[in-house]
């Protein structure tokens, strides 16, 4: 008993000091990670779009590989089991009750990031449209499967 007291705050205690990147697979850590990096990009396209940043074609094509690359391993993140974490209020239980159509929803926004990135937006109204067709997918998948916090 006392071993697992230990234990339990040696875990705990590790667990401040982890950053957000290293967060153990199939956490809300981990997932939050992964969508703060999702956001960010987009946040880097819709600036571009509104004309608050230059146009930069490398940073479009970074943030779209971003966004390609953490949407396809996102999904991983919910591992059988990990839907008990009474720590997430904001990951729905239907994303375990519906997982198929929860991966390919992933695998969407990983194509149509893909799609962009192979006919790069050439200027700010194209990343624009481009970011309209990617945040139908943001939109669609958190309606169902994001519990949005007070
Ligand atoms: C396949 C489904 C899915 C797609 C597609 C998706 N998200 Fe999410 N997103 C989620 C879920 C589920 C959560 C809640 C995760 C949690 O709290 O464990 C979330 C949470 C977030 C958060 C909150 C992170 C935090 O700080 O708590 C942001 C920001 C976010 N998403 C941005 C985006 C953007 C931008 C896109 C599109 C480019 C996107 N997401 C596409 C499922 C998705």
């Amino acid at each position: 008993m006392r071993l697992k007291v230990i234990a339990a705050a040696v875990l705990v205690a590790g667990m401040g000091v982890t950053s957000v990147f290293a967060a153990a697979e199939g956490t809300h850590d981990a997932r939050v990670a992964l969508m703060k990096k999702v956001g960010g990009s987009a946040g880097v396209l819709a600036a571009i779009a509104k004309g608050e940043k230059p146009y930069d074609a490398d940073a479009v094509k970074a943030a779209l590989t971003t966004i390609s690359e953490t949407a396809k391993v996102f999904p991983d993140q919910f591992k059988a089991g990990t839907d008990t974490n009474a720590k997430d209020p904001e990951a729905s239980p239907k994303i375990w009750e519906n997982m198929d159509d929860f991966k390919a929803r992933a695998a969407k926004l990983g194509t149509d990031a893909d799609t962009l990135v192979a006919q790069l937006p050439a200027d700010a109204a194209a990343v624009g449209a481009g970011l309209k067709v990617l945040g139908a997918n943001c939109g669609g998948c958190h309606q169902i499967y994001r519990i949005k916090k007070e």
